[in-house]
């Protein structure tokens, strides 16, 4: 094994055997870590529930606790380097993109340190009739309570930003975790376990498992003491965790694919019409569950909008972990790059046409080149399924209607993208878009204090923002007579 990155399995995360995990951008392997096993799921479960019950986090002063996180986002602000340079290594992406990762994710987590104590109940004095025929009066309260043990399962794109989006205001809550990471991509959710022990965070109380989904993550979505399953992945995962938490009928969050719309008028300002349209479409090389695959554009513009995308996709630099002016990284594995070339096949076979890329790249590592499409059918792969690759397809429309309909021709509800200098048009189109998410004249905006909360089959309930912390609260009525 060369290039080592020593992850000490530890008697805490004890397993069965051991999964390699390699740099994308190399094929090299460069660390393995526990294949957890029932038993270690078991074990990461018991400690959470322990320290749940025993309220060595929840009961601390809210102070205690926001202090916690804000030491633990100064270590992340100290450690920024290393940790960019080992997501980088593990996810393949460039060190800019990965020093992005660490940046994003350490402002989520001071937005939900920011939260703790600051969210709570609501109160009223009522005078209701009585049991017995007087009227009785009440002071009644909500309050809100920690869910309990929240099962933290996170895909391999942006690995320590979505495992920040779930442990943060996870903790913030009060809750106690298990975290398993993608199996592709472990290292800096082992990393973030490190932090938050540094910090202060007691130990038991977020606990990180690696192991393959079928198995760990199966385990923990069964797990009758798991209360809660925050998940971000494929739909067709997320399928089967609702079937898992039957079970005890667990709390869900769910943040499942997306086959986002993008629709452009002909009025858009062009020049930044495309830039963005571009980088909403290739930005993680596509593997962004809210990039924007469908590209629909006012006919009269059209031809001018597929040759700038199409330039613009050719001109991005390719390259991954070792190569700092990069901009597009490899895709995650090689069984990614052949579902990304099965998807092309099928759109190619069927009449679609290829205006740039289409092929992989010649050269170590799961490169697939930036790949511009037209000349599509509304039931071609290429158009229904989330292809979490870079490719994007451009197909002409004439009025509005016409496109609301076809942008909202999908089972998915993730996001969706409109360019226009028409303030009513932005805001009709923005209320018939069924997405969660909408971007007038910008691409793939985020902040920590905006929901994400995907339509359709693109999830249930949301993160990020006052929702996001929500999530992870039980509410409880008490009611006090008079
Ligand atoms: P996946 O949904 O299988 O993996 C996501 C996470 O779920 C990983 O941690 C995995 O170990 C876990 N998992 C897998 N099977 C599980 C099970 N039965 N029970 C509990 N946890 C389980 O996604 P995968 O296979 O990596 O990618 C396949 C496709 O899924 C991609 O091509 C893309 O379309 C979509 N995807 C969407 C993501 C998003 O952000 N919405 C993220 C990753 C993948
Ligand atoms: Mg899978």
């Amino acid at each position: 094994m060369s290039n080592a990155i020593a992850t000490d399995p530890g008697v805490e995360n004890s397993s069965s055997g051991l999964i390699p995990v390699f740099n994308p951008s190399t094929e090299e392997q460069i660390a393995e870590v526990p294949d957890a096993d029932q038993a270690a799921v078991d074990a990461a479960v018991a400690r959470a529930r322990e320290t749940f019950e025993s309220g060595v986090w929840r009961k601390l002063p809210a102070a205690r606790r926001a202090e916690v996180l804000f030491r633990a986002a100064e270590i992340v602000k100290q450690r920024t380097d290393e940790l960019a340079g080992l997501e980088s290594k593990d996810n393949g992406m460039n060190a800019v993109a990965a020093q992005q990762i660490i940046k994003v994710a350490n402002e989520m987590l001071l937005y939900y340190a920011g939260w703790v104590g600051k969210i709570h109940g609501e109160s009223s004095n009522v005078v209701s009739d009585g049991l017995l025929g007087h009227y009785e009066s009440f002071h009644n309260f909500t309050q809100l309570e920690p869910v309990g043990v929240a099962g933290l399962i996170i895909p391999w794109n942006g690995p320590f930003f979505v495992a920040m989006l779930k442990a943060a205001p996870a903790l913030a809550a009060g809750c106690s975790c298990v975290l398993k990471p993608a199996e592709e991509t472990p290292l800096t959710a082992l990393k973030l376990e490190e932090i938050f022990r540094e910090a202060g965070l007691p130990d038991g109380v977020f606990n990180v498992i690696t192991g393959y989904g079928e198995t760990a993550g199966a385990a923990l979505a069964a797990h009758p003491d798991v209360d809660k399953i925050a998940f971000t992945g494929s739909t067709e995962v997320g399928r089967l965790i609702v079937k898992a938490a039957a079970g005890n009928l667990k709390r869900l969050t769910l943040e499942l694919g997306g086959k986002s719309p993008l629709i452009m008028f002909d009025d858009a300002n062009l020049d930044k019409a495309i830039m963005n349209a571009s980088l909403g479409l290739l930005a993680g090389s596509g593997q962004n569950c809210s990039c924007t695959s469908r590209i629909y554009v006012q006919r009269g513009i059209y031809d001018q909008v597929v040759e700038g995308i199409a330039a613009f996709a050719k001109m991005l630099p390719m390259g991954g972990s070792e190569d700092p002016d990069s901009v597009l990284g490899p895709l995650i594995s090689e069984k990614q790059r052949q579902r990304v070339e099965g998807i092309v096949a099928e759109g190619v076979s069927r009449g679609a046409e290829i205006i740039t890329g289409g092929q992989r790249m010649d050269r170590r590592g799961f490169f697939y080149e930036a790949t511009i499409i037209t000349n599509t059918q509304p039931d071609m792969r290429l158009i229904r399924e989330e292809i979490f690759g870079p490719v994007g397809c451009i197909i002409p429309f004439d009025d509005e209607d016409e496109v609301l309909a076809a942008a909202n021709d999908t089972e998915y509800g993730l996001a969706g993208a409109i360019w226009t200098e028409n303030v009513g048009r932005a805001h009709r189109v923005a209320n018939e878009l069924r997405a969660g998410q909408v971007w007038v004249n910008c691409a793939l905006g985020a902040d920590p204090s905006m929901p994400i909360c995907g339509h359709k089959q693109s999830g249930w309930g949301g993160e990020r923002g006052k929702k996001g912390i929500e999530a992870y609260f039980n509410t409880k009525a008490v009611y006090v007579s008079l």
